[in-house]
């Protein structure tokens, strides 16, 4: 098995503040802050504070957050759209599109995050009506899709990776799907972005979206939308705004042109501050080669499970790593109380519901790793004797 990444691990690891303290295992939930990260913040506090302002030096950096977006899934940054969260994205995506026609349905995934169904379930007042996909042994299998697309179907909304279980979908295969029937095809891919490569316009998918703050190593504030180049110019969205027209600087009031391709999706003024450390953040795995952090991450995910297996805890469906993103959940009552005891212990996980989730990414050990699992399970035995 391998025992090192293909990168200088230690290097690394001296970037994260939070390594001498803690051992995070919550990527799926917020990466830690890394120097990298807080020297562009820093870039953005000094810039505010030694010239007032200085929006033509702010955009630029919104600009190069969307080429580095663009640049992870493989795109071009005319189509990319900056949005604030992933909510955001969707609900733009979402009113775009016309469901008046003889096309209305919305297959919405069992395993899309919340945000994603809500927006979907919102588009019922203006004639969607959404159909469940929905999942079985922790994914949504390829046979519920098959059986939720029809010749009505407009848009399929499915997530890369299962926020629950960590479950990777088959987006190539939905894409065929969705595709012979003429429908569309959303991909929430914040649960995998940053853990493999992804390239979106090979991937068959029309619409790409994820934040920014969990694997991608960056904060809240700003989310993406990647839109396949030709479909955005049937998109005209009711959520709009000035920096979705052709020339926002125009402060033409009169007049609603569309951008082309997804920048009209863009609303307002964008979150600048976030766009410099979300550039930083999604640089860094890309710079140390995605493909060398998806064969660490599957490294320390394996461990993972022969560890929780041989300490006989039993992980979440799909229990196969090569299956999940590195994200690991284990099936526990009080999922937040053990949360918050492991914190207590130095170690950082991620409660969602009654699962528990370990999450290691690029800077993990197999220490770590070992420490985690070892820990989880001695919460979760001296829960079962309290009980
Ligand atoms: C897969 C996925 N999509 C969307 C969200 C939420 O997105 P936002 O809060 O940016 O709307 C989350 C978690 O926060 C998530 O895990």
């Amino acid at each position: 098995m391998t025992q090192t990444p293909e990168y200088d691990l230690d290097a690394v690891r001296r970037e994260i503040p939070l390594l001498r303290t803690h051992i995070p295992m919550n990527a799926c939930s917020q990466a830690p802050q890394s120097d990298r990260t807080r020297r562009a913040a820093e870039a953005y506090l000094d810039s505010w504070a030694s010239d007032g302002m200085d929006w033509d030096r702010w955009m630029e950096e919104v600009e190069a957050a969307r080429t580095e977006f663009a640049a992870l899934v493989g795109g071009e940054p005319n189509d990319v759209a900056v949005a604030t969260s992933v909510s955001q994205a969707t609900a733009s995506v979402a009113s775009g599109l016309d469901y008046t026609g003889r096309r209305f349905e919305v297959v919405v995934s069992g395993a899309e995050f919340p945000t994603v169904s809500h927006v979907w379930r919102a588009q019922e007042r203006f004639g969607a009506e959404v159909v469940a996909a929905p999942t079985s042994a922790g994914t949504v299998p390829l046979d519920a899709y098959e059986a939720a697309i029809t010749e009505k179907t407009l848009v399929v909304s499915a997530a890369l990776g299962y926020y629950q279980t960590g479950a990777i979908q088959d987006v190539g295969a939905i894409a065929e799907l969705a595709h012979d029937r003429g429908a569309l095809l959303f991909v929430d891919a914040y649960q995998a972005l940053g853990t493999r490569p992804f390239d979106a316009p090979s991937s068959g998918a029309d619409f790409v979206a994820s934040g920014n703050l969990k694997f991608l190593m960056g904060i809240p504030g700003i989310a993406f939308v990647w839109v396949r180049p030709g479909i955005a110019d049937a998109l005209h969205p009711p959520v709009t705004g000035w920096f979705g027209r052709r020339e926002p600087f125009a402060f033409d009031a009169g007049r609603l042109d569309w951008a082309d391709g997804a920048r009209r999706l863009d609303l307002g003024t964008p979150p600048v501050m976030e766009a410099y450390v979300a550039r930083a953040g999604m640089a860094w795995p890309r710079a140390l080669g995605l493909d060398a952090v998806e064969r660490w991450n599957r490294a320390l995910s394996e461990h993972l499970a022969d560890r929780a297996h041989e300490l006989g805890l039993a992980i979440l469906e799909p229990s196969d790593p090569a299956a999940r993103a590195p994200t690991t959940a284990f099936a526990c009552g009080d999922s937040h109380g053990v949360e918050e005891r492991l914190r207590r212990r130095g170690i950082i996980a991620s409660a969602r519901g009654p699962a528990l989730r370990l999450a290691p990414h690029f800077y993990n050990t197999l220490d770590d790793v070992d420490q985690a699992v070892e820990a989880l399970a001695e919460e979760l035995e001296e829960g079962s004797t309290a009980a």
